[in-house]
C-alpha cells in the first residue's frame, strides 16, 4: 500500500487553546453560545453517525441520492484530476466522487482530526493502491494553503456542513476557498434546503432523543477537557426554526438556576432557570441564495441538482 503523505498545518495543541478560548468567550456574554465543531470527540462523532441513519434525518439520504445519480456528470463537467475534500471523506459520499472521476489521481482530504483523516485514508488507499493521499490536518474554515496537485481540482464541501458557519463566516469562508481555486477548478457545495418547518426540526429533534444525547455531548466535551463541573442532565435539548434566518438553532436550556465551575479557566458561569446556550446554526438555503454568496465570493454557479423531494442541493461552482 503506497504511504500517503500527512502534513500538519495546526500546532498540536491547537485544539486545546481553540476550545478554552471558545469557553471563555462564548460562556461570558449574553446570550451564550458554543461553536458546533466541539460535538465531534469520539463519543459526538459516533452519535453523528448514528443521527444519519435517523428516519427523521434527511439530509445525508438525500445527499446520497443526488451523488449516486449525478457524479458522472460532476465527473464529465470537471474532469477533476482532485479531489480535495474539506472535512475528511470518513462517509461513503467521497466514495462516490473517487468511483466517478475518471481522471482522478490525487485525493486531499482536509480535517482537524488526524484520527479521522489516518482512518479514511488507509480505507481508501487499501481499496485504490494508485490513488494519491496527500492528507492535510487543518481547520480549513480559518484559512488553508493546499499541496501542488494535479489540476483541474474539485473542492467538495458536502453535507451541508457551510449551514453551521453564521453568514459572515460563510462569506469569509467562500472567499478563502476562491482565492485556492485557479481558472478551470471547481467547488461542489451541499446545502439543506428551506422547506417544512415540521420536516426541519424533527430532523434536529428525533423522538428517540439521539440528537439531544449529541447536543448534550458538548457540555461533556467541556467537562473532560477543562475540568468543568457541569452536568448535561440539568440542561434540555432544545431545536427550533429560526425563520427570519432561516436557520435551524439548537440550544441547551438550564432546567434550573445553576453555575458552572470552570477552574481551568479560573470561570464561574450562571444560568438563570431557562438560560439558553445556543450549541449551532445549521443555516437552510434556497438556490438564489446560494448563487449570489457564490457570485459575491467570485464564483459562478454552473449546475444545481437537488434529490427527487427537492430536500436537499448540490451545487457545482467555477472560479
Ligand atoms: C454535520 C453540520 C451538516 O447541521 O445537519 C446533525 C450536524 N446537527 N444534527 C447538520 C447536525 C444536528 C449536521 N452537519
Amino acid at each position: 500500500m503506497s504511504p500517503f503523505l500527512l502534513t500538519r498545518t495546526l500546532p498540536e495543541d491547537a485544539t486545546d487553546a481553540a476550545l478554552r478560548g471558545d469557553v471563555l468567550h462564548g460562556l461570558t456574554r449574553t446570550p451564550k453560545s458554543l461553536p458546533p465543531k466541539w460535538f465531534y470527540d469520539a463519543r459526538g462523532s459516533e452519535l453523528f453517525e448514528e443521527i444519519t441513519r435517523l428516519p427523521e434525518y434527511y439530509p445525508t439520504r438525500a445527499e446520497r441520492e443526488i451523488l449516486a445519480d449525478r457524479a458522472p456528470e460532476i465527473s464529465a463537467a470537471t474532469g477533476a484530476r482532485t479531489l480535495v475534500e474539506l472535512g475528511s471523506g470518513s462517509s461513503e459520499k467521497t466514495r462516490y466522487l473517487l468511483d466517478s472521476l475518471s481522471y482522478l489521481q490525487s485525493y486531499v482530504p482536509v480535517d482537524v482530526s488526524e484520527s479521522a483523516l489516518t482512518g479514511a485514508a488507509e480505507a481508501l488507499l487499501a481499496e485504490r493502491p494508485a490513488l494519491s493521499v496527500h492528507a492535510l490536518i487543518a481547520d480549513f474554515t480559518r484559512g488553508l494553503a493546499l499541496p501542488g496537485t494535479p489540476g483541474p481540482r474539485l473542492v467538495a464541501f458536502l453535507g451541508g456542513t457551510i449551514g453551521n458557519l453564521l453568514p459572515r463566516e460563510r462569506e469569509v469562508f467562500l472567499r478563502s476557498v476562491r482565492a485556492l481555486l485557479d481558472p478551470g477548478d471547481f467547488l461542489l457545495l451541499g446545502t439543506d434546503l428551506v422547506k417544512d418547518e415540521a420536516v426541519l426540526v424533527r430532523a434536529y429533534d428525533d423522538a428517540a432523543g439521539v440528537t439531544a444525547e449529541f447536543n448534550k455531548n458538548v457540555l461533556a466535551v467541556v467537562a473532560r477537557e477543562l475540568g468543568a463541573d457541569v452536568d448535561p442532565g440539568d440542561f434540555d435539548h432544545v431545536a427550533l426554526w429560526d425563520r427570519d434566518n432561516e436557520w435551524i438553532e439548537m440550544r441547551l436550556r438550564a432546567r434550573s438556576a445553576l453555575t458552572v465551575k470552570i477552574p481551568e479557566l479560573d470561570l464561574v458561569v450562571p444560568f438563570e432557570a431557562g438560560e439558553e446556550l445556543r450549541t449551532e446554526v445549521s443555516a437552510k438555503f434556497r438556490q438564489d441564495g446560494v448563487r449570489t454568496e457564490l457570485v459575491a465570493a467570485g464564483m459562478e454557479l454552473t449546475h444545481w441538482w437537488t434529490d427527487k423531494e427537492g430536500r436537499f442541493a448540490l451545487s457545482l461552482a467555477t472560479a
